[in-house]
């Protein structure tokens, strides 16, 4: 054979590829071209027949084609090989598996609703210690120590001291906040915080040792029980709607003077029903303890109790979350029964 009968042959062979390479599969083109009796490779093998130099030019020429044959059956092996694989596994016309979606706990939903509603009357908020010294949680709220007042909150205390030899203690209520904020800042202030808050008792239907609480202080010129109460009421409707109103009732807590007991319409059934399980049919239900904050306890964060004064309230967040989610049992918020979630949201 002549180089130029071996160049005619080579351009044969890669017109016949031109032509059978969409038409084919790949083991045809792999057969009739690179098989052991392949066009190609029989026409390399030829090679063997020319001078040294011819066959370094004509087998150039003849690998330049095997590359182009080779590169081409390996594309159509990817791009089989990926349709074929999807074809099979997914269906793109089945509606999607949907995913668990995680949703905010109803406690964390009640105390972004009261947050909002305060935050519309130029509150912020603060947060404090779970851990907290004697002082802030009692001493500086007007409680002395061995005052029968602390009685009325069972405390955890830790065997740890603090500077000033007291125990640590795991905080019994949000009012502890109320100090840390009036020793940071300066009056006027409108602050409200929430938290987790501890107390030796028993669990049962609207207790535990664990809970949390709402607090809010407001500290100005001529603060007294009226601007408590409208700011409560605001809250309150705000939350439970325009039909809900408050009544206050004469109560004791050592950091306000007076004090008082706020109480909320039912919801649920507005006094109507004898049997009703939450308000028990007086038409009333006990949401808030709250007062004019006492002088002693200005005095104790260094604001001069002539000049300034200011109101106080606190709340349990999961007696809101009851309420608010219709629930009458406050364990559910803690078991994460995921049958009882689902029928809340
Ligand atoms: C207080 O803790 C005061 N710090 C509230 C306060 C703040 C009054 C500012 C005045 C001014 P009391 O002990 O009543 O108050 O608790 C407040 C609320 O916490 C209660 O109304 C109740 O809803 C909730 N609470 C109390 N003990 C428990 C408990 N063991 N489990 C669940 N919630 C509780």
């Amino acid at each position: 054979m002549t180089q130029s009968e071996w160049l005619s042959k080579l351009l044969e062979i890669e017109k016949e590829f031109e032509s059978l390479k969409e038409k084919s599969d790949c083991a045809q083109i792999q057969e009739i071209f690179l098989s052991k009796k392949g066009k190609l490779t029989i026409l390399l093998r030829e090679l063997g027949s020319f001078s040294v130099k011819e066959r370094k030019e004509l087998g150039k020429k003849g690998n330049i084609l095997k590359e182009k044959i080779l590169s081409f059956l390996e594309s159509k092996k990817s791009s089989s090989f990926s349709l074929k694989k999807y074809s099979f596994d997914i269906d793109t016309t089945l509606p999607p598996q949907l995913l668990n979606q995680s949703l905010l706990h109803p406690i964390t939903i009640t105390m972004n609703k009261i947050a909002e509603s305060f935050i519309k009357l130029g509150f912020s908020i603060e947060w404090g210690p779970l851990i907290e010294e004697d002082f802030y949680n009692f001493e500086a709220l007007n409680f002395p120590p061995y005052h029968p007042a602390r009685d009325m909150q069972d405390t955890f205390y830790t065997e740890l001291k603090d500077d000033k030899g007291k125990n640590y203690l795991l905080r019994t209520h949000t009012s502890s906040v109320q100090i840390r904020t009036m020793l940071k800042y300066k009056p006027p202030l409108r602050v409200i915080s929430f938290g987790k808050v501890f107390r030796s008792e028993a669990i049962d239907a609207t207790h535990s040792f664990v809970f949390h609480q709402l607090e809010g202080f407001y500290v100005d010129k001529n603060v007294s029980m009226a601007e408590l109460k409208w700011a409560l009421e605001f809250f309150i409707k705000d939350i439970f709607g325009d039909s809900a109103s408050i009544r206050f009732s004469p109560s004791y807590f050592p950091f306000v003077e007076p004090g008082a007991q706020v109480e909320v319409s039912c919801v649920f059934c507005g006094g109507k029903d004898k049997n009703c399980k939450v308000c028990h049919g007086s038409g009333w239900i006990e949401m808030l303890g709250a007062g004019v904050i006492h002088p002693n306890v200005l005095k104790n964060c260094n604001y001069d109790s002539d000049n300034w004064s200011g109101f106080a309230f606190g709340a349990g967040i999961e007696r809101f979350a009851m309420l608010i989610f219709g629930i009458d049992d406050m364990r559910v918020f803690y078991e994460n029964d995921l049958r009882i979630l689902r029928q809340i949201y």
